[in-house]
This record gives structure tokens, sequence and C-alpha cells, in this order.
């Protein structure tokens, strides 16, 4: 079977590298037209909307700022008409553990807050509203397993964002189902990404393989070919599931 995204209009958080980008390119193979939201990786954000070529298009915002998120997503709803697909995939991972000075992890924790939890949160109400008005959607939050299994010291801030969005994903899918509005939860383990080479040249690569079940890393394709397939429709009753996606390495 293959999966159809044609018809398909989808946001992507965080397009510009990594996973977010592995999801732009199967999407738009799929059929789908998909607007790529980027923060800082100007160059490379441009270079895979014009690898994409004309289903893609690209927009620029900084999920620490509130009032950006807001405009982003009105913008996109009136460029593309219709919505039917949110991704949120951006996201951060600071390190910063409890010794650090006060002010300086009051900043970290906040940052990490703003755009890996709230920026999802108002994102998800947006598209609400806007699914409401329209035939429905479905909004896919990329999580981690760290939410469910914890984390280092150094990353308790990214761990508590990260479940921040168990809370919001179930609500949505219990609350909106009769609307058509589903929404699903990705908790990816370690993805060979730029944020897990961070990650890896602090702790090791033994550190981030030593736990999995499959003789390798998950790679960015393997999120989003889940992401493709939760697109699709085609899993509509799984509405308010978790999908760990970790090679094994955390099984709950
Ligand atoms: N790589 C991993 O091992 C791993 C594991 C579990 C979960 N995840 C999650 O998967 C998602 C993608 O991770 P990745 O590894 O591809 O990360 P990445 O660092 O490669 O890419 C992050 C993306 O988020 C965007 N972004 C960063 N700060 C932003 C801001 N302030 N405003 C708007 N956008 C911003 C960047 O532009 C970039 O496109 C994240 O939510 C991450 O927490 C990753």
């Amino acid at each position: 079977m293959q999966i159809n995204l044609k018809n398909k209009h989808v946001i992507i958080t965080g397009a510009s590298r990594g996973i977010g980008k592995a999801i732009a390119e199967l999407l738009v193979s799929c059929g789908a037209k998909v607007a790529l939201q980027y923060n800082k990786n100007k160059n490379s954000a441009e270079k895979v909307q014009k690898t994409l070529g004309p289903k893609a298009h690209l927009y620029q915002c900084d999920f620490s700022n509130g009032l950006e998120v807001n405009e982003f997503f009105n913008e996109v709803a009136e460029d593309f008409k219709r919505i039917d697909v949110l991704v949120n995939n951006a996201g951060i991972a600071i390190k910063s553990n409890p010794e650090k000075d006060d002010i300086a992890w009051i900043d970290d924790w906040l940052q990490t807050m703003d755009v890996n939890l709230n920026a999802v949160g108002l994102l998800s109400k947006k598209a609400i509203q806007h699914f409401k008005t329209h035939e429905g959607g479905s909004i896919i939050n990329i999580s981690s397993r760290a939410a469910f299994r914890g984390d280092t010291k150094d990353y308790m801030a990214y761990a508590a964002s990260k479940a921040g969005i168990i809370g919001l994903t179930r609500s949505i899918a219990r609350a909106y189902g009769k609307d058509n509005i589903k929404a699903f939860l990705i908790a990816p383990g370690f993805v060979r990404t730029g944020m897990a080479r961070d990650f890896i040249e602090e702790y090791g690569e033994e550190y981030a393989t030593k736990d999995l079940a499959l003789d390798h890393m998950t790679e960015p394709k393997d999120i989003a070919r889940f992401v493709a397939f939760l697109a699709s429709g085609l899993a509509d009753h799984a509405t308010g599931g978790t999908f760990d996606v970790n090679a094994g390495s955390y099984v709950h």
C-alpha cells in the first residue's frame, strides 16, 4: 500500500534540518503541499525548499516569541486556505543542570518551555480553531523517550517540556474527536541528527547506543515514515496514542 498525501496541506515545524527535513522530504514525495518553518538556519531551510520545489513554502519564526508563533500560523492559513495536518516537530535541548546559577537555569528552563511546550500549545490551539471551521484535521506532536523514561540532570527541562505535550495531545484527542480532529504523539529515542550529535559529543556514542535493541541508531527517515502514516488518515482510530520509535531502547 502506498501512502497518498495528495490534497493534504501540512505544516511542519523545524523543517530546516534533522527530523523535520526528513518529514518534509517524505511528505512531499507522497504528494503533500507543505509549509516549512525554520528559525535560524536560513541557508539550509532554503536548500530544503529548493530541492522540494513548488509544493514547499518557507516561513521563518522564532518559537520563543508567542506573538510570532501566532502570526506564523495566521500567515500559513491565509496562504494555504486549508490546513489538514500540523506536525509540531521543532524543539531545542539546552544543557542546563541544577548546579547552575539560579537566573541562568531559569532562563534555560523558560526558553525550553517556550519552544518545546508553549509554542506547541499555541499552534495546537490555532489548529483546532482552524480545523473546526474546515473538515477537521490532525496534529502530530514530536515528544521524546525522555518524557517517559526521564533524562540526565542536564536535560530535566527538556524532559519536562516533552512530558507536557503528552497531556496536551491526549486532551485534544479526547475533546475534539467528534469534530474530526485527531492528535498523536511520537516519542523518539536517539535519532541521528544535529541535536543528537551535540549529546553524543558530550556523553559519547556508547551512551547513545548501549540501550538499543536494534543494531543501529534510529534515522530521521524512521520518524518521517511514521508521520506519513499518521498524516494519511490510515491510523485515525489510534487518536490519542503514543508511538515509541526508539529502536527498542525503552519499552513501556
Ligand atoms: N534527535 C534526537 O535524538 C531526538 C530524540 C527525541 C526527540 N527529538 C525531537 O525531535 C524534534 C526534532 O529534533 P532534531 O533532532 O531534528 O533537532 P534539530 O536540532 O536537528 O532541528 C531542530 C529544528 O527546530 C528548529 N528550532 C530550534 N529552535 C527554534 C526556535 N526557537 N523557534 C523555532 N524553531 C526552532 C530549528 O530551526 C530546526 O529546524 C525535536 O522536537 C526533538 O526534541 C529528537
